[in-house]
């Protein structure tokens, strides 16, 4: 079989290990060849294809980005289905594995629909896929959000500053909270718990008056409940809009009602660059040995998981049905050490 890969969507630390996992055990033991398709579903649509040989994909495991290239193009406004199809044949193509979120698997359930021979494989920092226990990725954003807000910390203490520290997470809260627990954060902020100014302030006087500094996590999608605190950033091409600013927002109103010195930071996109930690390189290999396994048995329109400590393939359509929140208690458990 030929097979075709494509990344689409945001990148994430671990996309080359999928590639590479994919293409190795195709090569070594199904005898498949493989295409790789340039910035994701634009790649496919556009005809922008090029071989992708076992030698191309070695050593990559531990390279951050993605050697394919991503967009957040869809191929439903470029001819859609009929188009992909037309390419594939071209290309001699049989099938290919759409590497992506929630965005790229409903578009690859929807060309599935269509007749399309596709795979997913599960991916974002932001770990909200509920098909899946876990996203590769999510552990490397966690860890490189964990070490910015430690190093953050020693400079608001030596100041008697408040630091604010925005992280990324569009409708869940998992990098915040993850982080925030690690890094001892005396107020984690998520989307999915609505939380008031006065509370926020209540937690940084607590901490100021316990003689810290204090530290407030905070997810790029918390809006302050009641409240019309949002980030005007435009939108992207999938007319989502653009987050980020969260922080820039909260820190001098946090300022003005405690007398605080407080100030922001938001991490963006550096907790989705540089090399996977060695349990995201493993969970990606995995995930792409796997995906091969499923395109050999023409599992089409499925897509790998994590079910515990073993790789499942689900249905698309199961995959994409829901977002993975974080529950309350889970929030709960850690709001118990703010302030
Ligand atoms: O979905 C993953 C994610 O990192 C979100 O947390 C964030 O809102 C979004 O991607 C940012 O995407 P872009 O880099 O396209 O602005």
């Amino acid at each position: 079989m030929k097979i075709g890969i494509l990344t689409s969507g945001g990148d994430c630390p671990g996309l080359n290990a999928v590639i590479r996992g994919i293409v190795l055990k195709g090569d070594k033991v199904y005898e498949h060849s493989f295409v790789g398709i340039r910035d994701g579903y634009r790649g496919l649509v556009e005809d922008d294809i090029f071989t992708l040989p076992r030698k191309q994909v070695r050593g990559l495991s531990k390279q951050g980005g993605t050697i394919l290239g991503t967009s957040r193009m869809g191929p439903f406004e470029h001819g859609g289905a009929d188009r992909v199809k037309e390419v594939m044949e071209a290309h001699e193509m049989d099938a290919f594995v759409a590497i992506g979120g929630e965005g790229t698997l409903t578009v690859a359930r929807m060309l599935h629909e269509e007749g399309v021979p596709v795979v997913g494989v599960p991916k974002t920092i932001d770990n909200d896929l509920s098909a899946t226990d876990v996203t590769f990725g999510f552990e490397t954003a966690v860890a490189i959000a964990t070490e910015s807000i430690d190093r953050l910390r020693t400079t608001a203490e030596s100041h008697h500053r408040c630091m604010v520290v925005e992280v990324m997470g569009r409708h869940a809260g998992w990098i915040a909270l993850n982080a925030g627990i690690a890094s001892g954060a005396h107020a984690i902020l998520i989307p999915e718990v609505p939380v008031t100014l006065e509370q926020v302030t209540g937690w940084v006087q607590a901490t100021v008056n316990r003689g810290r500094a204090p530290v407030v996590v905070v997810a790029e999608g918390f809006r302050l409940a009641g409240e019309d605190v949002s980030a005007k950033h435009g939108v992207d091409h999938m007319g989502r809009p653009r987050f980020g600013g969260i922080a820039d927002q909260l820190s001098p109103l946090i300022e003005e009602l405690t007398g605080i010195e407080t100030r922001s930071m938001t991490l963006g996109h550096l907790q989705r660059g540089g090399v996977p930690t060695s349990y995201d390189r493993v969970l990606a290999t995995r995930f792409g040995t796997h995906a091969i396994d499923a395109v050999h048995r023409k599992e089409w329109g499925t897509m790998v998981a994590l079910k515990g400590t073993d790789i499942v393939s689900v249905a698309l359509a199961q995959a994409t049905s829901e977002l993975k929140s974080v529950p309350k208690h889970r929030w709960d458990e850690a709001a118990i050490l703010f302030g």
